[in-house]
């Protein structure tokens, strides 16, 4: 079964949400530890460089989520030794034992949903509500990969051994479900793990990690090395004593992950240009609703985002229907995560890249239905907008933007919408919005997408139910779909056939 979310209508969870505000809204004069490299069984800070992360809902008064400090390039050789030589025998380890040690993190993650929530908000700008699916998630991911290698001891006469050791390097945009999931499946399959966090999540991947070290897994197994991407590729993804890499990130990443070592056991889930089509037979209240959730949650920084809103040629010329969009979108409040009312917080990082050029031009007949503008002044807090009119071939059809603008395209028909979907060339998430079983049909026959979602969002998958992962520049290398029974084969060797009979 799926973990439940919290149910922030409860008084009693109203609550326990104020004391999340009590714990981790720091103030200017909060003083912060840093948090440390955990390397060897060590937690080391030293003279190692420290990186202060900034609460961007209180930038103004420059105050801090925490400071964390950055690994060595000898931090890194000495952690690939330890988890290589597995000192503490993950590896040799009963698949039962490591289940009941990874039942106990599960506990500890459900324990500390509140402070995974709290240091989510700070440190990366996410809203409480969606730190808070994003903990169930990491919960079913754990419980979901421990129970999975249980199949083959108690059905089969397969026996399985983890690879060595695996490296994840997760985003920022999912800091506590998309880390611990590549963590705990690693765990799982039996292999000692190395985590390199997006140096914008470092603080809310070290809460996370806490949960696996105080449910007994050691600092031998689970290393946690904070670093720039360049110094992990020279002495982390070059090491051939690595045996894989789970990336969540970027293609250009993908691509010099796999130039750096091209034997690179690499599994790689890069981003999507996904889109919602909406048809003459949709319900268009729904489809408003579902397209606003899509894209503008979390500032639309998911690569499950819906980007691409593709009309068929009444809609597209619904009045009531495009103002109920703008409408939709600008009740979307944009401010800090530490006032309920919004329902957006802050951006991860500055306007720049593919979201600043989008933002900041219009090609041929496009034009603003909603218009980009920032909220209180904090270049962070950037409101959901609206470009119409966005033509086959325009910037804004092809590239992933990963912010809140929604790019509105016409299409003739299904037949056309589908093309211009498919055409991005990537394939990660995909929504219909209609009515009619037959469109539906068309639709989940031709486009080309891993999660295919039917009138609901196009974010949010569930594990197991909706095992997420894509096609096309969406997956690079293995990149096999996570929550799904045969993810964890890819970090096992099968070691026994059967016996004679
Ligand atoms: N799994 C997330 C979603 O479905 C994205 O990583 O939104």
């Amino acid at each position: 079964h799926a973990e439940a979310d919290t149910d922030f209508v409860l008084p009693a969870n109203q609550e326990w949400a104020k004391n999340i505000i009590k714990k981790w809204k720091f103030s200017k004069d909060t003083e912060h530890q840093t948090v440390p490299v955990v390397v060897a069984g060590e937690d080391l800070t030293g003279d190692r460089k420290v990186i202060e992360a900034i609460d961007k809902s209180q930038l103004k008064d420059g105050v801090l989520a925490g400071k964390f400090a950055n690994a060595t390039a000898e931090d890194l050789i000495k952690a690939v030794e330890v988890a290589k030589a597995d000192v503490d025998g993950w590896r040799s380890k009963t698949y039962k034992e490591r289940h009941a040690l990874l039942k106990q993190a599960a506990i500890k993650v459900r324990e500390r949903r509140d402070d995974l929530i709290g240091i989510a908000a700070a440190e990366v700008g996410k809203i409480f509500t969606e730190t808070d699916v994003e903990v169930s998630e990491a919960v079913d991911f754990i419980e979901f990969y421990a129970h999975s290698t249980q199949y083959w001891e108690k059905y089969t006469n397969i026996k399985f051994k983890g690879k060595g050791v695996g490296v994840v390097v997760p985003p920022w945009n999912f800091p506590v479900a998309i880390p611990l999931g590549g963590v705990s499946s690693t765990l799982a399959a039996g292999n000692t793990v190395i985590i390199k966090p997006a140096s914008a999540a470092a603080l809310t991947a070290y809460e996370m990690c806490k949960c696996f070290w105080d449910a007994g897994i050691s600092k031998n197994v689970l290393q946690f090395v904070p670093c720039p991407g360049s110094l992990a590729g020279e002495h982390l993804i070059a090491n051939k004593d690595v045996d894989y890499v789970i990336l969540t990130g970027g293609e250009d990443t993908a691509y010099k992950m796999l130039e750096t070592r091209s034997d690179l056991l690499l599994t790689a889930e890069t981003g999507g240009k996904d889109a919602t089509i909406v048809t003459n037979m949709a319900d268009r209240e729904q489809a408003v609703k579902n397209v606003c959730l899509s894209a503008f949650n979390n500032s639309g920084q998911k690569c499950s985002a819906t980007s691409l809103l593709v009309l068929e040629e009444e809609v597209y010329n619904d009045k009531a229907f495009r103002k109920a969009l703008i409408d939709t979108a600008k009740s979307m409040s944009v401010g800090s995560v530490w006032d309920f009312k919004n329902r957006i917080g802050t951006l991860a990082n500055p306007v720049s890249g593919n979201l600043k050029k989008a933002l900041e031009s219009l090609e041929g007949n496009e034009e603003w239905a909603l218009a980009p503008e920032y909220a209180d002044d904090n270049e962070y807090m950037l409101k959901p907008s609206i470009k119409w009119g966005v033509e086959e071939g325009n910037f804004i059809h092809m590239n992933e933007l990963f912010g809140p603008v929604l790019a509105v395209m016409k299409a003739r028909d299904l037949k056309h919408a589908v093309e211009i979907v498919n055409s991005t060339g990537y394939g990660l998430t995909s929504g219909i919005e209609s009515l009619d079983e037959r469109e539906v049909e068309y639709w989940k026959a031709n486009l080309k997408a891993g999660n295919l979602y039917v009138n609901r969002g196009t974010t949010g998958a569930i594990v197991l139910r909706q095992p997420f992962g894509g096609m096309g520049k969406s997956a690079i290398g293995a990149g096999r779909k996570v929550g799904i029974f045969n993810y964890i084969t890819q970090f096992v060797d099968f070691t026994e056939t059967s016996k004679p009979n």
